[in-house]
């Protein structure tokens, strides 16, 4: 029998346009590993659950069966459309004149929604390559980020917002040194910025930057996601579920270590988009929201988790003439070109 977890308790977090949204979503990206199937009847049961925010992309490859779930989920009166928060993303491949038009159109129709509550632009560059790809892939026409090329694709996102398309704008794997030339430059600001975020990978700055500028966090990976796809996987990266800092309070509690990355962020302000096809564990994930808090000490020893353990390091993004994946994100505070 599905597990339902009264929504009252579910913490919220407030975009700077003043709407509350839950500060914790479902994410539905199946890792290569979970077809889509599989992941949108795991959003069905989430729904039940009491999940009310759901991050979704195109690139995931599923937009099209969940958005039967949502069709369902409204015609059966299990939850209202505007109970919920979804939020989509423009791939890669979409960013040029007209594109990130056609990519929400595609978008939701697939979800068979008549607005995204907000639409992220996925990664900075219009460098593509195919879902599934392994770690080793390269494409020749790959760029380094450029201001006025992500403006231009920006400009399209300001004008889906315009026509009521979204609700709301996002940004996905900023850096500071990118955040700080274009923000200026927008006239509708984004109001969430999605981030790798889990215990061995603050992004302390980055988070304490976006806070700053009225910028909700959304932390993925929130897990440490231990079965991300191989190309995401290296020598030296550690599991945050078996970090002595959050061992230790999964100890002190009596509970799982991926409930404490997941009290954790949400404690800290970030909105964690953990996935699971699992009922056992997603409704887990939504509980522990709600329920026991981690004390003021163990989120100070959770600051010591810190390991600078990036995971998604995108390497498969990388421009001709790029040294390596570190290139993508700006590490001695300037863009690399
Ligand atoms: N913007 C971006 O560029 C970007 C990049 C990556 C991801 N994302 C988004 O972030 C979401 C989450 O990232 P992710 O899936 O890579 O990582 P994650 O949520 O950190 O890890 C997911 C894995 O953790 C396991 N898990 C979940 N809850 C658990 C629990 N309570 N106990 C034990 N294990 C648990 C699941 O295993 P089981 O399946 O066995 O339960 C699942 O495979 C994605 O689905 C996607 O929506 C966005």
């Amino acid at each position: 029998m599905t597990s339902v977890i009264d929504n009252a308790g579910i913490p919220r977090i407030r975009l700077a346009s003043g709407r509350d949204i839950p500060s914790i979503g479902m994410g539905t990206f199946g890792s290569d590993k979970y077809g889509p199937e599989e992941v949108s009847s795991a959003v069905a049961g989430a729904i039940r659950c009491g999940y009310r925010f759901f991050d979704c992309a195109s690139v995931y490859g599923n937009e099209d069966l969940i958005g039967k779930v949502f069709d369902a989920a409204f015609q059966s009166g299990d939850v209202k459309r505007d109970e919920l928060f979804i939020t989509s993303k423009v791939w890669n491949n979409m960013h040029s004149p007209g594109q990130v038009h056609a990519s929400i159109a595609k978008t939701l129709a697939d979800l068979r929604l008549s607005y995204i509550d907000a639409y992220f632009v996925h990664w900075p560059f219009p460098n593509y390559h195919a879902p599934g790809c392994d770690g080793d892939s390269r494409n020749p026409d790959s760029v380094p980020f450029d201001v006025d090329r992500f403006m231009s694709t920006w400009k399209q996102m300001e004008e889906i917002y315009e026509k009521g398309q979204t609700k709301h704008l996002g940004m996905s794997n900023m850096t500071i040194p990118k955040l700080k030339e274009v923000l200026p430059l927008c006239r509708i600001k984004p109001e969430l910025i999605e981030m790798e975020q889990h215990p061995s990978f603050q992004q302390r700055e980055l988070f304490d930057y976006c806070r700053v500028q009225n910028i909700v966090v959304i932390g993925y990976c929130p897990i440490g996601s231990p079965n991300r796809p191989e190309r995401d996987k290296a020598p030296g990266d550690v599991a945050d579920t078996e970090l002595p800092e959050v061992v230790s309070a999964a100890e002190a509690h009596g509970i799982h270590p991926a409930l404490v990355c997941i009290k954790w962020a949400v404690q800290r302000g970030s909105i964690p988009i953990p996935f699971s096809v699992h009922e056992k564990n997603y409704a887990g994930n939504l509980r522990a929201v709600t329920e026991d808090p981690l004390t003021q000490d163990e989120m100070k020893l959770l600051e010591k988790a810190e390991r600078n353990c990036r995971l998604v390091k995108g390497q498969v993004f990388l421009w001709p003439g790029a040294k390596g994946w570190e290139d993508l994100w700006d590490l001695d505070g300037t863009i690399t070109k």
